[in-house]
């Protein structure tokens, strides 16, 4: 894929945005610290390759196309605390199982796309927070400050920023060992079963679907389709993501590619813009719009359609399927009155971009025992409702965008093991928006596997008709 920003970055250069708006960003008490901090990271090593970034935009042009389906999913927020290899397994192990369940369940190949190794930065609703009397700054991810609500911990401090580079950085590495060492190869479909999800209704129909798969797997290694001939049955592509929050931290990290002299964020493979922070005029959309990475958007329910054709217009001007994932988080009651009118918009207009759906962040509530937590039936709802509008306006339901875990938390609301507000309690971890546990993830990839399913049986029924 050529750079689809070449033409239109002009002027554009990595610090630009710093003469711009700037949302949500920490109130650094000590500006010299930061630069210093940021000069440093300019002399670290990029953590993703360009070369890598475009191979994962020539997998969204796929999906763009319709002929792929779009995973990305993780932690809300990464944290210090919680590093820990299994953590990092656990959740590399779901995001299989679900590529799984969709690429056998629904004969359709999946883009693996991880909210990690580099999610660690917050939007905020409010700058600060107040307790029994006390007003400290809010917490802003770890790269930025401490969750712990005492004067210590809430200052920003840069030197954080080092510690998450060190954290993407181990956890990348990780992820990379696990994808191609073996770890990822088909033939392990049971083994990532394990743990409590295997004894819920989800780890039981995902062991029927393993049984088949590994008897697809001998039959085709009958034929002499082995791994040596097909290295996918042995390793896996994923990739990285993350919000582009903090822009001193994203701009170090922006480097040009000597293959194609384009600029590059090589802190992620892919980066998205916030809700909060989707300004046309703004530094976030500027900084992301020069930057030669597969890049999202994210919309909720104040988007207009003229609104969103601006900013396909800033983002993606060369049209380049695969540039541009627009990430809709309207909420399961309005997704679909909300979402129509956008599609008829891109369509309209022969726009040209991923539509992918998020379908936590319009669905957050406070439950009665004084949790930010979600309903289980209100995230499968939204996502039923996208595939819904795509289906009645002929597009393509293009991937979804999640929180999840591969830990037994007790931070969403419902499923198959009907968590109940009195169980929020037990294990409520997350540092920052309740994230669906391991077996309520599989469940709504089950769903996914249907829904992409009925796409497909209609535009078979579709070409039927035509002959
Ligand atoms: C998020 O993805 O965690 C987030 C803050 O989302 P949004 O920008 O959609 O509110
Ligand atoms: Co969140």
């Amino acid at each position: 894929m050529t750079n689809p920003m070449k033409m239109a970055a002009g002027q554009w250069s990595p610090e630009a945005w710093r003469a711009l708006a700037l949302e949500q960003q920490p109130d650094w008490p000590d500006p010299a610290g930061l630069a210093a901090v940021e000069e440093r990271l300019k002399t670290y090593p990029p953590l993703v390759f360009a070369g890598e970034a475009r191979r994962l935009g020539e997998r969204l042009a796929a999906v763009c196309e319709g002929r792929a389906f779009l995973l990305q999913g993780g932690d809300c927020a990464e944290s210090f605390a919680e590093f820990h290899a299994d953590n990092i397994r656990d959740m590399f192990r779901v995001l299989l199982q679900m590529a799984v369940v969709l690429t056998f369940g629904a004969a359709c190949p999946v883009v693996k796309l991880g909210r990690i190794a580099g999610q660690f930065a917050k939007p905020r609703s409010a700058p600060t927070e107040t307790n029994d009397g006390v007003t400290l700054p809010s917490y802003r991810g770890d790269m930025v400050n401490g969750m712990e609500f005492t004067a210590q911990a809430r200052t920003p401090d840069p030197q954080r920023m080092i510690q998450a580079y060190g954290q993407s950085a181990a956890t990348l590495n990780l992820l990379r060992a696990f994808s191609q060492g073996g770890y990822a190869d088909l033939h392990q479909v049971h083994r990532w079963n394990l743990g409590f999800v295997a004894h819920s209704p989800q780890g039981e129909r995902y062991r029927d679907l393993a049984d088949r798969l590994t008897e697809a797997l001998a039959f085709l290694e009958a034929c002499g389709l082995t791994s040596d001939v097909a290295p996918q049955i042995h390793e896996t592509e994923f990739y990285t993501s993350h919000e582009a929050l903090l822009l001193g931290y994203e701009q170090a990290l922006t480097r040009i590619d000597s293959t194609t002299g384009d600029w590059y964020d090589c802190s992620a493979h892919m980066l998205w813009v916030g809700d909060r922070t989707r300004q046309p005029d703004g530094a976030h959309v500027d900084f992301l719009r020069g930057i030669g990475n597969p890049i999202g958007l994210k919309t909720g329910p104040s988007m207009t359609p003229d609104g969103l054709l601006e900013l396909i217009d800033i983002l993606n001007p060369a049209n380049a399927p695969g540039r541009l994932t627009v990430i809709c988080r309207f909420g399961a009651e309005k997704v679909e009155s909300l979402l129509p009118p956008l599609i008829r918009a891109v369509e309209r207009e022969g726009r040209r971009i991923v539509w992918s759906c998020d379908p936590m962040h319009g669905n957050t509530i406070k439950s009665s025992t004084g949790y930010k937590t979600r309903r289980v039936e209100s995230v499968l709802a939204e996502v039923r409702g996208f595939f819904a509008v795509h289906r009645a306006e002929g597009t393509h339901a293009g991937g979804v965008h999640f929180e999840m875990t591969g830990q037994d938390v007790t931070e969403c609301l419902g499923g198959a093991q009907a968590i109940t507000e009195e169980n929020l309690a037990d294990r409520y971890h997350t540092h920052c928006d309740p994230r669906l546990n391991a077996s309520q993830s599989l469940e709504l990839a089950f769903l996914i596997a249907e829904a992409l399913k009925e796409e497909r049986d209609g535009d078979r029924r579709k070409v039927q008709a035509a002959f």
